[in-house]
């Protein structure tokens, strides 16, 4: 259950960042990425035999030859996590795409192509690939006022790589204070993942908001939440109000219903006493009839006295 001094707006703010690694291939664990590499010089890889691989420094990850645009099965051990476009050739396009990517796989690679049996081959690409998971969107929570009249906040992210950088902003604009921010990166079992926690301890007029950001440089990402204070207690008064309104509603109708019902008793049972002398005194009591159309058994034996 959210306590009640927890209100939290998500802003889904992406910030534009450049990073240090410009042009750089981005995978996000447990998914795909490709590695880009074209040749734009097709006529020369039709009617050449050609060898090209995929290394990762001495690491051969996958090898192809094509004699004169077919190509050739080879007996190489790629590795398994990676493919290739088969017609290489006829569309100059050998990128790699390397699946189910972990961290250990941010590094440089190249692709090398030989001609005609050549011993040595030329490096066409270098791609370098960087690895990240995307945290999840921050949760602020506010706690109580302590004796000394500062504010603590909490700021949690979980499972994202590699470890990001957070930042807090008061009022919108304002940095915090210095050594009011204590932030904690936690490594998670069983992956290469990380949480986040951060404190923000300060001393902050009630009404001011309070946003905790998570940067992920690999992805370019920024995620942001903002903690907005709770607006004078409006709403749990509202909630009290109409359910104070429900209860004395409710209280209402009973005690009607009970008047209603003991009209009615009192009303048949006085009928009843002066009924039977009326039947045989005056049968055209017109008074009477109506208060008898009230009720169905007490006109039913009416109607049988009459006959
Ligand atoms: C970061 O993302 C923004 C938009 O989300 C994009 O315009 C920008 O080019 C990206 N920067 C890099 C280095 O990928
Ligand atoms: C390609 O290989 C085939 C068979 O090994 C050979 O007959 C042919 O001459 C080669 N082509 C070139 C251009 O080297
Ligand atoms: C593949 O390697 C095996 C031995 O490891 C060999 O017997 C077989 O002939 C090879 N096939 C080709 C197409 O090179
Ligand atoms: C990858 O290549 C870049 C240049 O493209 C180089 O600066 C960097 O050191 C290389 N990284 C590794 C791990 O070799
Ligand atoms: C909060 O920010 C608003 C506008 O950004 C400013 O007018 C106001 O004075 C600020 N409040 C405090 C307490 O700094
Ligand atoms: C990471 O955060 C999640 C919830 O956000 C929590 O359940 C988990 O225990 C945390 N793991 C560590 C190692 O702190």
């Amino acid at each position: 259950m959210t306590p009640r001094w927890f209100i939290a707006f998500l802003l889904g703010l992406v910030e534009l960042v450049s990073t240090q690694d410009e042009g750089c291939a981005v995978g996000v664990i447990g998914e795909s990425a490709v590695l880009p590499c074209t040749y734009d010089g097709t006529s020369k890889l039709l009617s050449s035999n050609i060898t090209v691989q995929w290394r990762s420094g001495t690491e051969v990850m996958l090898k192809r030859m094509w004699r004169q645009g077919h190509e050739e099965m080879l007996n190489s051990s790629d590795s398994t996590r990676v493919r290739m476009p088969s017609l290489g050739p006829q569309t100059g396009d050998f990128s790699m795409t390397r699946s189910d990517i972990v961290p250990s796989d941010s590094k440089n690679y190249s692709l090398h192509i030989s001609f005609d049996g050549e011993k040595t081959s030329s490096v066409l690409c270098t791609v370098c690939l960087r690895v990240g998971a995307h945290f999840s969107f921050p949760s602020i929570q506010r706690g109580q006022v302590n004796p000394e009249g500062k504010t603590q906040f909490a700021c949690h992210s979980r499972g994202g790589y590699p470890q990001p950088t957070l930042h807090w902003l008061i009022n919108s604009t304002e940095m915090p204070p210095t050594g009011s921010v204590r932030t904690y990166t936690q490594p998670l079992e069983d992956s290469e993942l990380f949480n986040i926690t951060s404190t923000l301890t300060v001393t902050i007029s009630m009404g001011l908001p309070v946003m905790c950001a998570i940067e992920n440089h690999i992805l370019n990402e920024t995620f942001s939440t903002t903690n907005w204070p709770e607006e004078e207690q409006v709403s749990p008064v509202v909630a009290r109000a109409s359910e104070a309104m429900w209860i004395f509603s409710t209280v209402l109708i009973v005690i009607v219903g009970l008047l209603v019902a003991a009209g009615i008793i009192f009303q048949v049972k006085w009928d009843h006493n002066r009924r039977r002398p009326h039947v045989h005194r005056d049968d055209s009591d017109s008074e009477d009839t109506d208060i008898i159309t009230v009720d169905m058994k007490n006109l039913d034996s009416l109607t049988e006295t009459d006959v």
